[in-house]
This record gives C-alpha cells, sequence and structure tokens, in this order.
C-alpha cells in the first residue's frame, strides 16, 4: 500500500502516527520478546519512575530509501551501545544489541509505506526508548521497564535544510560537568527547552551550550554537535564529559580524515577563539549536517563561512555522508546495514 497522503517533499520534523510499533516489556529480570501493536498509546503506573525522575533514554537513526530501492539503516549498532549506555548511567536494564536492531527491522518493514522515496531528502526517522514503570514511589530504579521503537517520516530537522542557520550561545547549562551530558536521556532535553525556546523567539535556529565548568569553550547544540573547519583545514569537535558521543560527529571525525583529507581534532573550541574557524555546522541524526552562518555571543554575532551559503568543505562532508546514507557511494564496513 502506498502513502498517498504526505506530501514527501514538504516533510519537516513533526509527529505522524504511523502503522506500527515495537513494544518490549522487562520484569523479573528479562526481556520478553515484543511484539508490534497499533496502539499508539502506553498504559503505564503513575508510580512510574519516568514520569516522576526522569529515569528514560532515548535514541535517534534512521532508515533511508536507497537508490538501487533497498533499505538501509545507518550504524544501528551504535545506537544500541549507546542506549546501553544512557541505561547503565541511570540503572537501568540494557537492551541486547540484537534486540534493539531486530526491533528497529521490524519496524522499518511494518511501517515500509511511510520511508520517503529516494530522491525526497527525507528519511524514516526511528524513535528507540527505555523507561522506568511500575508501582513506586521512592527514588530508586523502577521494578519494571519498557523498551519500544516507533517511527516518522522526516524531511529537515532546521527549517530549510540544507542552508545556513545562525545559533545563539546559551547563558543556562543543559548538563552539570560529572552530570547526565553524555547520556541520551530526557532531562537533558528538559533542560534546554527554556533556552531553545527563546533562542526560536530570537530568530535563532537553537542555543549552543558552553562547558558547565568554565562558560569559556562550546560544548554542543540543544539537538546535534558542533564542529569547525579551521583556515588551515582542521576539522575540530569539542571533546567533554559532558557532550552527547553523537553518532554523526562520529562517522564525520572518520570521513573527514580518510576520505577529505583533513586533520582532525577533539578538543576544545573556545568561544573567544572564533576566529580561526572558517566554516562551522551543527551535525546529528535529525540535524544531518546544518551550516552555521552564525553564532551570536553577547549580542554580537560571529558569522564564519557566510550567512546564505554553504561552505564548501561542508558541502563536501555532507555529500559524503548522505551518500553513504542513501547508498550512492561505498561506506566504511559495517556502517550500512540492509533491512
Ligand atoms: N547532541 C545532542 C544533544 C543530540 O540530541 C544529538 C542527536 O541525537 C546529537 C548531539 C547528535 O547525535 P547523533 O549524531 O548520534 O544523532
Ligand atoms: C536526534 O538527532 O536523533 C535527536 O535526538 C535530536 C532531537 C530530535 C532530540
Amino acid at each position: 500500500m502506498g502513502n498517498e497522503s504526505i506530501n514527501w517533499d514538504k516533510l519537516g520534523f513533526d509527529y505522524i502516527k504511523t502503522d506500527k510499533r515495537y513494544l518490549a516489556h522487562w520484569h523479573d529480570g528479562e526481556w520478553d520478546k515484543g511484539t508490534l501493536t497499533e496502539d499508539n498509546q502506553l498504559h503505564i503506573s503513575e508510580g512510574s519512575t519516568a514520569l516522576h525522575y526522569g529515569q528514560q533514554c532515548f535514541e535517534g537513526l534512521k532508515a533511508y530509501r536507497a537508490k538501487d530501492g533497498s533499505i538501509n539503516l545507518f550504524r544501528p549498532d551504535q545506537n544500541a551501545a549507546r542506549m546501553q549506555r544512557s541505561c547503565s548511567r541511570l540503572l537501568m536494564p540494557h537492551v541486547p544489541t540484537e534486540q534493539f536492531i531486530e526491533a528497529c527491522k521490524q519496524v522499518v518493514r511494518a511501517n515500509e509505506r511511510f520511508i520517503p522515496p529516494y530522491g525526497t531528502g527525507g528519511a524514516l526517522y526511528l524513535r528507540p526508548f527505555v523507561i522506568g514503570v511500575g508501582d513506586n514511589i521512592g527514588v530508586r530504579t523502577a521494578p519494571e521497564f519498557i523498551f519500544s521503537v516507533f517511527c516518522i517520516p522526516v524531511g529537515p530537522y532546521f527549517k530549510g535544510g540544507m542552508k545556513p542557520h545562525n545559533f545563539v550561545i546559551s547563558s543556562y547549562d543543559r548538563a552539570a560537568p560529572q552530570g547526565t551530558g553524555a547520556a541520551k536521556v530526557g532531562g537533558n532535553y528538559a533542560a534546554s527547552m527554556m533556552p531553545g525556546s527563546e533562542a526560536r523567539k530570537y530568530g535563532f535556529a537553537d542555543a549552543i551550550y558552553l562547558d558547565p565548568l568554565t562558560h569559556s569553550k562550546i560544548e554542543e547544540v540543544g539537538s546535534a554537535n558542533f564542529f569547525g573547519i579551521t583556515h588551515d583545514d582542521q576539522f575540530i569537535t569539542p571533546k567533554s564529559p559532558s557532550v552527547l558521543p553523537g553518532i554523526t560527529r562520529l562517522s564525520l571525525i572518520e570521513l573527514a580524515e580518510s576520505r577529505l583529507g583533513l586533520k582532525v581534532i577533539e578538543g576544545d573550541v573556545f568561544i573567544d577563539k572564533l576566529d580561526q574557524f572558517k566554516e562551522a555546522g551543527a551535525c546529528g541524526t535529525a540535524a544531518v549536517i546544518s551550516p552555521i552562518g552564525g553564532i551570536s555571543y553577547k549580542d554580537k554575532m560571529h558569522v564564519f563561512h557566510s550567512e546564505t551559503e554553504v561552505g564548501p568543505v561542508t558541502q563536501r562532508l555532507y555529500q559524503e555522508l548522505t551518500g553513504i546514507q542513501f547508498g550512492e557511494i561505498e561506506g566504511p564496513a559495517g556502517w550500512i546495514v540492509k533491512v
């Protein structure tokens, strides 16, 4: 069955109820094998730790309709591993990698009619999550857990897609120095909602956060990682225990070095040294690669390559990454998992 009701060219990043989602339960020390269900409502205890104490984590990955008609997942093993790390940080049980990938595949197959056609630039965004549920009131790990995966067809995360966007440095922190910044947990995103909404109110795409200890170095965007390209062609991306280790970032680190011949540095990006960059960008599953036109800091706008034109290095990284995801270019071994 096709999907005539969706205008693939107009997709943004909005909830659409798709046909089926995967649902598994953990009790008595193990996960059940999970099922697909049409119901998009969860029935959980009012005492669920996910509701009160933020005991939950999530992932984001995409399924792509490839050039040859097959369906690609991009590095799902990395999402499974990151979700296991997030679960460890919040004292939740790991979902085994095989179950994670199998759940993603089942959801993609059951919702195949929602995969944006090749050439539209869209993809099927998968949202796996683990939540603590069951009757409880104390601040302790939940007696039961749910692991679910649902999916949504998406287009660009930032309006307008692959064009430069302006960002603003927030005076708030999204995570504490030894907190949960490196885990993909809801609390970090709850903390980013007010700064993000203020940023958008003033016309910026999103807020950028500085390191929570000294407020002198760029950490990341509320929903993506930061990278900059220096005038002498180094790819620099912040290294910090409170930054989410993005899979797009990890992939760009490899591609920048092996395919573009850039020197890669994971290190400090001081906010008063933005002049070293000729280009900058935000990278993530939802954001893909979004060129950063300028960054506003203390009421001054620092423009990188241009506020309207995409820089050549950013463009090449984008072509390489999306080329691999859509099956136009051979990727490094193991990056593409066929559904
Ligand atoms: N940083 C934050 C705060 C994010 O929400 C995301 C998106 O998942 C990323 C970075 C990029 O991570 P990934 O490339 O794995 O999507
Ligand atoms: C993602 O890129 O998967 C994200 O998590 C970003 C945002 C939608 C939270």
